[in-house]
């Protein structure tokens, strides 16, 4: 059986227990807070977010401000709640404002879209919006003509299907400025990781290596998957949210296609509790490792693709298995009975092949969980 032909339980059972999470959630970014204040932490070590792991790199120090900015929206207005969430997440999104020039990163879009972009949603002002439009601008930088692909920042010839959740700044810079060279080059970028890296059965690859000198495209590989052949879960993941997401800017339908394609692999490959392996190719002594950050991260995608789906079964389809996967990390993983665990969400992975954060709670999970209660919540 998979996770598509699980049945929801009754929406009032699951409000209670998604609520809850929620509250433990918000319990735990304050603990944090108060723990380590003004700390960016990306993964856990034995359950502690400060250790002295290395980052490999800097993409995560959006996400606690992120679920802070969700968590003030959900407060009642003018309580001491939302006056408390308001000032941390201020506290926490402004020191990265300088990031939005930072051309070492492929990850605006994470950094920027999580923080000022949830608070210009509360709070419009012009001067938020300018920090994403130039974080944007930025981004736009690691277009490569020759290939056309923004690319990763490993090296120039390499594209990241991660990128998929990070061009959707380049969109947003390209509607508010109506800059139509941004917008030519996202759009390229998205046909690019389309051809390259999402393969026929709705599978992805981690990377997609180019030769600089002509743009031809070479071949397929990975840093954190299993192989270059194989299916990481939690680039598929990114890829079914990011797909959705540039559908919702452009409304190309070969956008929405490639996200339902990548959806589909999710839900006829991922076992019935919704949560996937590590990879879904990977070999036997690794197998029955999750990646519980890939799972929060579908969740996330598949509310706001069921939203997004001009098909209503599709939709209905998507929105029962997200919330069947939500259902399951609540139950299942969150590190409520574990008084010494720091992190909200148990059994994420980020690196594997190097050691980092293997069956930890990780920053990404955290916030793609928060987020996807919260959606959950309000559908
Ligand atoms: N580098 C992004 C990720 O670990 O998913």
């Amino acid at each position: 059986m998979t996770v598509q032909t699980m049945i929801p339980e009754s929406s009032a059972q699951q409000r209670q227990l998604f609520d809850e999470a929620l509250q433990f959630a918000a319990r735990q970014v304050r603990r944090l807070i108060e723990r380590y204040p003004d700390f960016y932490p990306m993964y856990t070590h034995r359950g502690r977010w400060k250790h002295d792991l290395p980052a490999w790199t800097r993409w995560c120090d959006g996400f606690l401000p992120g679920m802070m900015w969700i968590f003030c929206r959900r407060a009642e207005p003018g309580s001491a709640e939302a006056n408390y969430w308001r000032q941390q997440a201020v506290r926490y999104t402004r020191p990265l404002e300088r990031r939005k020039h930072d051309r070492e990163v492929h990850d605006l879009g994470f950094i920027f879209m999580s923080t000022y972009r949830r608070w210009h949603e509360l709070e419009p002002d012009p001067a938020l919006e300018s920090v994403i439009v130039e974080a944007g601008r930025t981004m736009a930088l690691r277009y490569r003509e020759k290939g056309r692909y923004l690319c990763s920042f490993v090296a120039e010839n390499s594209l990241f299907i991660d990128i998929m959740m990070n061009v959707g700044i380049v969109f947003y810079a390209a509607e508010r400025t109506g800059d139509r060279r941004l917008r030519e080059i996202a759009t390229n970028h998205c046909l690019t990781t389309r051809r390259y890296l999402v393969r026929g059965d709705g599978s992805t690859a981690h990377e997609g290596l180019f030769d600089t000198e002509t743009g031809e495209f070479l071949r397929q590989s990975t840093h954190q998957g299993w192989r270059g052949d194989s299916c990481w879960s939690r680039g598929l993941a990114w890829a079914l949210y990011g797909f959705g997401t540039v559908y919702d800017y452009t409304r190309d339908p070969r956008f929405l296609a490639t996200a339902q394609a990548c959806a589909d692999f999710y839900l006829t490959h991922t076992p019935a509790d919704g949560i996937p392996p590590w990879d879904y190719d990977a070999p036997a002594d690794s197998r029955s490792l999750v990646d519980t950050s890939a799972a929060a991260i579908a969740a996330s995608g598949l509310l706001r693709l069921a939203e997004l789906a001009p098909d209503p079964v599709k939709a209905l389809c998507y929105a029962a298995a997200a919330r069947r996967i939500l259902e399951t990390l609540a139950t299942r993983y969150l590190a409520r009975d574990d008084e010494d665990w720091e992190g909200i969400l148990k059994g994420g992975v980020y690196h594997l092949h190097k050691g980092l954060g293997v069956n930890e709670s990780v920053m990404w999970g955290e916030h793609f969980f928060v987020e996807a209660l919260d959606r959950a919540l309000r559908t």
